[in-house]
């Protein structure tokens, strides 16, 4: 046997593919016909897909393109948790598991199947339509990944009341932002959640978000950690104290296609995050057939695992609604994957018989670093499907996690697509497509991507250039909450009728494509989004701040890695000792303001930043300097010496990251 890294080196310098197996092949839900159909007539298809799904009206209009916006099967309508649950216990699958959760405490496990599923979510429906939800309402949730996240989710869904789901790791003021921007008048919580063993509060944050949002009407609490919380009579109400005694039967309401399903709050290129809406009857297919055919998965016999959160758009299309309207059982946990051990996962894994794995690499690349042993120790011989999604995958941790977590057989599909997209876009098909380490390959039937130049050209084979996507697509936006005129500028404005995506891509030799990250001013943090503006935006609220300048650098483990470059109001002032505490009161400053995970990994002080003449902060340079690269041409700023100054200052806290 050859080592990993020989194996890389090996598998590189071939520039090897992998070519699917017959076993799989033979087997598999896609087949080179399905690219065919799909390129025959895109939306044919697509309408065939989406009659798989439950309608209660059939639609006969597949898609009207009015761009920028987009409707798909227009005079259709459905319900979501009808599609998701009721149909499944409909036909006979009321046993089947649905979820089989799984808590950061030891032995802290339920399984849930269809039946209770549906008993949940309708106990839930009732209890917010009697909490006074109305359809079209939004409603904010804010929780750790317990089942009551999924059953708060199709609830909304069930009375027609868009979600807003806000990652449990946001601050009180992210979340104050979101409830705000979206109106949202209810917000479902918990008293807290489990982290790395530890009980994280989360009312809290709602209390104090709360504080600035006086037309929330009801807080709706789980009761998940037994702590003490505080209570304001009158707005807050236990979930078990309004749930559980609840009818367990609900009747659906048929909406629209087009009614807006749920929104979700992404970084942008300048510091407020945008609410990205998604509608019913297009999510619902594009969700649906890309999980059936992305992991080719077989309902009677798959467990699916999505290692995400709930509160990202992966854990929206791939734990909840792709995955349920399939009818399939998956695996949920809650908690951090070294949590009673480095070889959490493959405890899961193999107590499960978890067969398709879906996780982001900057998780691939940590197990990579805690080393083989902790997959070794466990069977693994369920498993049948990798994925990985969030950020541009690495070749050695590509062959890493096909080698180590495959057995060297699993295809592994890279799957590129964002907030915005709903769903899977860009990816190999399992069974059908070649793979190549780090390369996310081809479009998803029914789907049309280019690569091209600054004018909007279609680069060659061999060349890089920008991501566009030249048709609407049924997952699509359909729009930036209550912001039209950004919605058309982000994506619609770049280049004339086609869908900026912010990412730079390379077309090989072979036509196969490679994601190349962002071009924008957004930045990939272990797969989260970020903008620089929101870092530096939370940098100078501190008092003690008069300018910041946020790069990504590149970084081994979480992809990229904040570093700031900070200017001090009273610079000079402060002596050398204080530094390092100021440092770190800066860097908890931006926790509190938007998450831990925005916290920089380094913070430089240093009196002045580089500007152009005209005055712009060279972010770019700042980055060659954060990245130790060499700093090429700075004629252009308005004093060279800022520049050698703080890559003096770079290499004295080089060994500052923590
Ligand atoms: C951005 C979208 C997709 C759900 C999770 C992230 C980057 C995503 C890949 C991939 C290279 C990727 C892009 C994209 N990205 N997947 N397979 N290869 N880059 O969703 O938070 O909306 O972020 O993530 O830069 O634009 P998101």
């Amino acid at each position: 046997m050859t080592g990993p890294d020989e194996a890389v080196e090996a598998l590189l310098h071939e520039q090897r593919q992998f070519r699917p197996s017959k076993e799989f092949s033979d087997q598999a839900n896609a087949t080179t016909k399905t690219y065919e159909d799909a390129a025959s007539d895109p939306e044919a298809w697509w309408a065939e897909q989406a009659r798989t799904l439950e309608w209660d009206t059939p639609f006969t209009t597949t898609l009207e393109w009015d761009l920028p916006h987009a409707k798909w099967f227009s005079d259709g309508t459905l319900n979501a948790s009808v599609n998701c649950i009721d149909r499944h216990v409909a036909s006979g699958q009321g046993d089947k598991v649905a979820f089989h959760w799984v808590g950061e405490p030891e032995n802290d496990r339920v399984t849930i199947t269809y039946a209770d599923l549906l008993v949940r979510v309708s106990q839930a429906a009732h209890a917010l339509e009697s909490l006074g939800v109305q359809e079209g309402d939004r409603v904010a949730i804010y929780l750790p990944m317990i089942p009551e996240a999924v059953v708060a989710m199709l609830a909304c869904a069930r009375i027609g009341a868009p979600h807003s789901v806000i990652f449990g790791g946001f601050s009180a003021e992210a979340l104050s932002d979101r409830i705000l921007d979206a109106d949202a008048r209810f917000v479902i919580t918990a008293d807290g959640g489990f982290r790395r063993g530890e009980i994280s509060p989360l009312k809290p944050a709602v209390d104090e978000a709360l504080k600035k949002c006086p037309d929330v009407h009801h807080v709706l609490v789980v009761q998940r950690t037994g702590q003490e919380v505080s209570w304001k009579e009158g707005r807050d109400v236990w979930w078990h104290d309004i749930v559980d005694s609840q009818e367990t039967t609900h009747s659906p309401k048929s909406f629209p296609a087009e009614h807006p399903l749920y929104i979700m709050y992404t970084s942008g290129t300048t510091a407020s995050p945008k609410g990205i809406f998604h509608t019913t009857g297009g999510y619902l297919t594009h969700t649906s057939t890309t999980h059936r055919l992305v992991f080719d998965v077989k309902p009677k016999t798959d467990v699916c695992w999505t290692a995400a959160d709930i509160g990202w758009v992966t854990g929206h299309s791939y734990i909840v609604y792709g995955p349920l309207a399939n009818g399939v059982t998956s695996v949920m946990y809650e908690g951090t994957p070294d949590a009673g051990g480095r070889d959490r996962w493959w405890r899961i894994i193999e107590e499960y018989g978890v067969t398709i794995l879906y996780t982001a690499p900057t998780a691939i690349r940590t197990f990579m670093k805690w080393g083989e042993e902790h997959p070794q120790a466990h069977d693994l011989s369920s498993l049948r499907l990798l994925g990985s999604v969030g950020e541009p995958i690495n070749p050695e941790a590509w062959i890493w996690y096909r080698t180590h977590i495959g057995s060297d057989t699993c295809p592994v599909v890279d799957t590129w697509w964002q907030t915005e997209t709903g769903g899977i876009m860009i990816t190999p098909l399992p069974g059908v497509t070649a793979t190549k380490p780090g390369a996310a390959m081809v479009p998803f039937p029914g789907i049309s991507v280019d690569v091209v130049d600054n004018e909007g050209h279609s680069v060659p084979d061999g060349h890089g250039g920008l991501l566009v996507l030249t048709r609407p697509w049924p997952g699509m936006l359909r729009g930036i909450w209550g912001d039209e005129e950004r919605f058309r500028e982000t994506y619609w404005s770049r280049f004339e009728g086609m869908y900026f995506a912010g990412d730079g891509a390379k077309r090989d030799e072979e036509g196969d494509l490679w994601l190349l990250g962002r071009v924008d001013d957004v930045m990939n943090i272990s797969g989260h989004r970020l903008s620089t503006a929101e870092v530096e935006h939370a940098l100078v609220g501190h008092p003690s701040v008069a300018e910041a300048a946020v790069v990504g650098a590149s970084d081994d483990t979480t992809g990229q890695a904040i570093v700031a470059f900070v200017t001090l109001k009273m610079s000079g002032e402060v002596a050398q000792g204080d530094e390092a505490g100021l440092i770190q009161e800066l860097r908890n400053h931006v926790g509190e303001v938007i998450s831990p995970i925005a916290k920089p990994r380094q913070i430089i002080l240093t009196p002045d930043l580089p500007k152009t003449r005209s005055g712009k902060i060279m972010r770019r340079l700042l980055r060659d300097v954060a990245e130790h690269r060499s700093l090429g041409d700075v004629t252009t700023l308005t004093d060279p010496a800022v520049v050698s100054m703080i890559d003096d200052l770079m290499a004295e806290h080089a060994n500052d990251d923590d």
